[in-house]
């Protein structure tokens, strides 16, 4: 039995969690920088390491305090190499260190994307899956604010007989521009509608009518088959709101959810914005969808893996089911909690690696733009 406690503070969560066998969540504690951020309508990067430098100690201690485990009961430590925020990865990274040194204990470097596609397999392990009930390869889609990534994974059985596999990553796409929660973000700044975008769009599309706006698919020229773009459709909501005058209504919603961060922008929306907003994610989600299936189609994959922040949008989670229910393939996401960025997910990523003895030493550095796969 492997209890890691996981680390993760590459953007703006300052995270811990202990993970037995990458199976059993004993705590994943989350501090969310959401309000040092909301004002500025993105993640700034020196307020975000600054706020890491104050959680990272006590988010630890709590991680560990709910799993009912001393320090001394952990077996390794896994956390977050890349990739991110420079500043904000190295604070979990040095205290990483600082600890498996005075714990005696083993690190491991994990790269949070892989963290993404093993949140899947946690959550149906936690479900009770054994290792096989999930047959691969697998087409993984990570969408969140800061990647659009398209992997095909298989893996292997472990050589020495632990019954633990070795995974192995090939991008088959991306984003040649923005991340597609960065459109969501961008989007709802532009509309006044606050920050994170994703779930207020979510939310006030339930309200509006989806076929209003017709937007065009994007042409990708240089790229891979599979890749994505989102910084057109962003331009062509900021064109439509130009051309049809719905800037005035987003200043003065803008301006009241400054004053007062808790009104919900749904009772200060119009039915023409919320019709707008319904279009808008109607289209990025129907084009997340059609290319992360036609990739599995053609790579013959087994299953669909779909995690990140915006996973946990409701229309893409409707629209992957019926989807894939079409051609009979299955797709698992996971739980809203484990969608967005967690240390569960870096625990659970770091497990096939400590069965396999990898370790790293404490030279391990932090790398904001680390690539998984190739
Ligand atoms: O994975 P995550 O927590 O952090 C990154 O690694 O980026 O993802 C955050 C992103 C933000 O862009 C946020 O707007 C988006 O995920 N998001 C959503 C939803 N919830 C969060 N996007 C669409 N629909 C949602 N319900
Ligand atoms: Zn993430």
């Amino acid at each position: 039995m492997a209890r890691i406690l996981g680390i993760e503070s590459s953007c703006d969560e300052t995270a811990a969690a202990l993970v037995e066998d990458a199976r059993r969540i004993l705590s994943n504690v989350v501090s969310s920088q959401i309000d040092v951020h909301r004002k500025y309508g993105g993640v700034v990067p020196e307020l975000a390491s600054r706020a890491h430098l104050e959680r990272i100690v006590p988010v630890v201690r709590e991680a560990c305090e709910r799993a009912g485990l001393g320090y001394g009961e952990v077996d390794a430590i896994a956390v977050t190499q890349g990739p991110g925020l420079i500043g904000a990865l190295l604070v979990g990274l040095t205290y990483a260190k600082a600890m498996a040194w005075a714990l005696g204990k083993p690190l491991i470097g994990v790269n949070h994307l892989e963290g993404h596609v093993h949140a899947v397999l946690l959550e149906e392990k936690q479900k009770g899956a054994q290792a096989h009930t999930i047959e691969f390869p697998v087409v993984a889609l990570v969408v969140s604010g800061g990647h659009t990534a398209l992997y095909h994974v298989t893996r292997t059985l472990l050589p020495n007989g632990s019954d633990g596999f070795r995974y192995h990553y090939r991008l088959v796409g991306s984003t040649v521009d923005d991340a597609a929660g960065e459109a969501f973000d961008k989007v709802a700044k532009h509309l006044g509608l606050g920050y994170p975008g994703g779930p207020v769009i979510d939310r006030l599309a339930e309200r509006g009518n989806p076929n209003t706006v017709a937007f065009t698919r994007p042409r990708i020229r240089h790229g891979r088959p599979h890749d994505f773009s989102f910084s057109g459709i962003k331009t062509a909501v900021v064109r439509y709101v130009e051309r049809t005058g719905l800037g005035e209504e987003a200043e003065r919603r803008a301006a009241f959810l400054r004053a007062d961060p808790q009104t919900s922008p749904a009772e200060l929306t119009s039915a023409h914005t919320r019709n707008l907003v319904a279009s808008f994610q109607k289209a990025v989600v129907e084009d997340l969808v059609e290319r992360t299936v036609a990739a599995a189609d053609e790579l013959g994959a087994q299953a669909v893996f779909v995690s990140g922040g915006v996973a946990a949008n409701s229309l893409l989670r409707r629209t992957f089911t019926a989807e894939c229910a079409k051609r009979g393939l299955p797709v698992f996401y996971p739980s809203v909690a484990l969608s967005t960025d967690n240390a569960a997910m870096i625990a659970a990523a770091a497990y096939p690696k400590f069965l396999a003895g990898e370790f790293d030493d404490l030279e391990l550095n932090a790398s904001a733009s680390l690539p998984l796969g190739v």
